[in-house]
This record gives structure tokens, sequence and C-alpha cells, in this order.
């Protein structure tokens, strides 16, 4: 089966009952039972719901995995790979990454004596010394938020196999439709499926696949025990716009590639961040293992700071707003919004700096985005 068809089939058989072409949404917090304990699959929504599986065995597909727990969000997500660790245990993070995951990691897992370690993982020599240490995963981000770096996904899960440490990548980026990191060696894929999954910026949620079916035990526990767990509604949702992933994000890099080249041209611009550039440092790994590049651009102007921050609450189509992903355009300002949870010394020092602007193109008609972006630029 082909990724369209999984993605409006998979997980979505008419309802046995009615006959209804789209499941319903099961907006029950808990279910009868026949007697204590006998009951159809399902006794309490916090610990599952018929919208929880049919959304996980589409995602599941969508990756090539076997199986996929989906959580209240993309930070709900990581929560629960890391509540399997214990006391003492280590992880390695990709040096840019988003904002909140990196607080997730500084202000509340350390606390509980979870130590991290922060590695440009585009650096295989720099990722295989931070392995020796004996981490329990490797976290990647690729391409990263907001610098969309890429990591070779293969070549650093086959050296944490070496090690004994499972590879985590982010892959919300990207999306299943232009990577797959489980058919890279991979252990564990998460999303963000807020961003394009869900792609309408109308619903948070988040998303664990793996192929190792032992582990969704232990992340539907974390689900259940933490309070993880998204809404059927939400759940619901996502499903929804699952079906239109292919045809978004076809359109999202197209515009994209646009951006970027709109930009690469403009006299006002130092640097354009797109992996889909030749000139990208990282083009060559991200032409090895992505079908596409994917629908973010980020930039650095030619300007100062305060020009710069006119720019960004300037533009008619591009709504300045935290996340990306859906089908409208949105720009952000990482140093002061979705990254500012990382301390300015330790953003300057992976590279991003306070002029960084990052867009989210749209699924708008491009020609719309182009005179949208140059007519701002004009006054600067
Ligand atoms: C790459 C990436 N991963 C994870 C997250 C966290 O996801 P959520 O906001 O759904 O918790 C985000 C949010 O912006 C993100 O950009």
């Amino acid at each position: 089966m082909k990724f369209s068809t999984k993605a409006i089939h998979v997980g979505q058989e008419p309802d046995k009952e009615t006959g209804a072409v789209i499941p319903p949404i099961y907006m029950t917090s808990t279910y009868a039972q026949e007697a204590p304990n006998q009951h159809k699959g399902y006794d309490y929504t916090r610990a599952g719901n018929p919208n929880f599986k049919n959304l996980e065995a589409t995602l599941a597909s969508l990756e090539q995995g076997k199986v996929a727990t989906v959580f209240s969000s993309g930070i709900g997500a990581t929560t629960a790979l890391v509540s399997t660790m214990k006391q003492g245990d280590k992880v390695v993070i990709t040096s840019d990454l988003y904002g909140g995951t990196y607080r997730l990691f500084s202000r509340v897992f350390k606390q509980f004596g979870i130590d991290f370690t922060s590695v440009n993982t585009q650096d295989l020599v720099a990722v295989e010394t931070a392995l020796k240490a004996s981490p329990k995963f490797i976290f990647l981000e690729s391409p990263t938020n907001p610098l969309l770096r890429v990591s070779d996904i293969e070549a650093i899960s086959a050296l944490a196999k070496k090690y004994n440490v499972l590879t985590v990548v982010d892959n919300t980026f990207a999306t299943p439709f232009f990577q797959n990191p489980l058919t890279l060696g991979a252990d564990f894929v998460l999303h963000s499926t807020t961003k394009y999954i869900g792609g309408h910026s109308d619903v948070i949620g988040g998303v664990v696949v793996t192929n190792k079916e032992d582990w969704k035990e232990k992340l539907d526990f974390a689900r259940m025990a933490i309070g993880l767990n998204p809404s059927p509604f939400d759940n619901w949702m996502t499903t929804r716009g699952i079906k239109t992933l292919a045809l978004r994000m076809a359109r999202h890099e197209a515009n994209a590639k646009q951006v970027a080249d709109f930009f690469k041209h403009h006299p006002k611009v130092k640097k354009v961040y797109y992996p889909g550039l030749a000139e990208h440092p990282n083009h060559e790994i991200a032409k090895k293992q992505m079908s596409g590049f994917g629908g973010i651009v980020s930039v650095e102007f030619d300007l100062s700071l305060e020009q710069s921050m006119k720019v960004v609450s300037s533009f008619r189509f591009f709504t300045l707003a935290e996340s990306l992903g859906g089908v409208e355009s949105l720009v952000d300002h990482p140093a002061s919004m979705t990254h500012a949870s990382i301390p300015k010394e330790e953003r300057e020092k992976n590279g991003l700096s306070d002029g960084l602007i990052r867009f989210s193109c749209g699924v708008e008609d491009a020609e719309d985005l182009i005179e949208d972006l140059d007519s701002v630029l004009k006054n600067f």
C-alpha cells in the first residue's frame, strides 16, 4: 500500500455497528463493565480509547513501524520515553533543537537525576565520543528546529547500536512523507503531531512509533500512569488532518523552495537555511535520507535586530506566531519565542543568533507569499 492510501485507509475502517464511513469520536471518559474487569478492551480513557487506537494504526503504518502510542503533545511523547529512565541515566541530545525539548531536559529531568549532554550530531566523531559514556538514548532532531541541520540518521543509528544506545529521531519537520527514520535504523521515531501531521494549527498532539513491540506496553503504561493521554476529539481531528498529508507536504515544499530561492537572491538577506539548497552544509545527507526537504526556511537578514523585529510583525500572510506546519504561513523569532527557554549563551554557541527568523511556508499560492515578503522587505 502506498503513502496516501495508508493515510486514508489504515485505522479508518467504516464503523461496524452503523456503517459510518468515518469512525466516530468516542467522547467518553469511562466504559461499562459486565463484571469487575470484564469489558470490551477499554476501561478508562486515560488508559485507552478507540480514537487513540485508530490514529496509532495510521501513524505506525506511515512511519513503517509496528506499533505506536499517541500522547497529549510532542513534549508528552518525549516525557514518556524519558520516564523509562532511572536516576543517574544519561541521554545525548542534538545541540540545535526545539527550545521546549531542551527545557524539558535542562529544567525538569535534570532535577530527577537524568543527565544530558548536548552534542553537534553532524559531527560523527563527537557523536561516538558521547556514545562511549553509555547514555541510554541518543535523541536526534533532523532537520533541526530552527537551523534545519541534518544528521546522518543511518550512520548514527549504526554507531549507537555498537554502543548499545537507543536512537530516537524527532521527525516533526520532515514528516513520514519525506523521511522514515525507522528504515534508516533508528529505534524510535517521535512527532509533535501538532505540526504537519495535524496540519491545521487546531490541535496539540504527539506520538512515538517503533518496531520494538515490547515497548508498546511501556509507552502505553507511561501515558496512563503519568496522564499523558490526548483527548479523543483531538485524535479524531489529527486523523482527519493526516488524510491530506501527502498533498500538503508536496505544496509546503514547493512553496518553501520558492521562498528559499527568493531570499537567496534578496539583497537584505545575509544567510538562508534550507536543506534543499545545494549550498546547505548537510545537503548531501538530506538528499540521501529524505525524499524532500520540507516547508521551513530560516533566514538571517542584513538588518539591525530592531529592523528584523519590525519585519516579523509586518507580514500580511505570514502570521507572527509560535508553531509551524499548518496550512497557513507563520513566522517566528526563535530567540524570543520558541527557543527563549535556551539560555542566550547556549543558543549562540549552537549558532542560533538573535537575528534569526523562521518561516513556516503554508499551502497558500506561492505568488502571494513572495509578494508579501517582497512588499515588507522593500520598506527596510
Ligand atoms: C521539532 C519539535 N519537536 C517537538 C515539539 C514539541 O511538540 P508539542 O508542542 O506538540 O509539545 C516541537 C514544538 O514546536 C517541535 O518543533
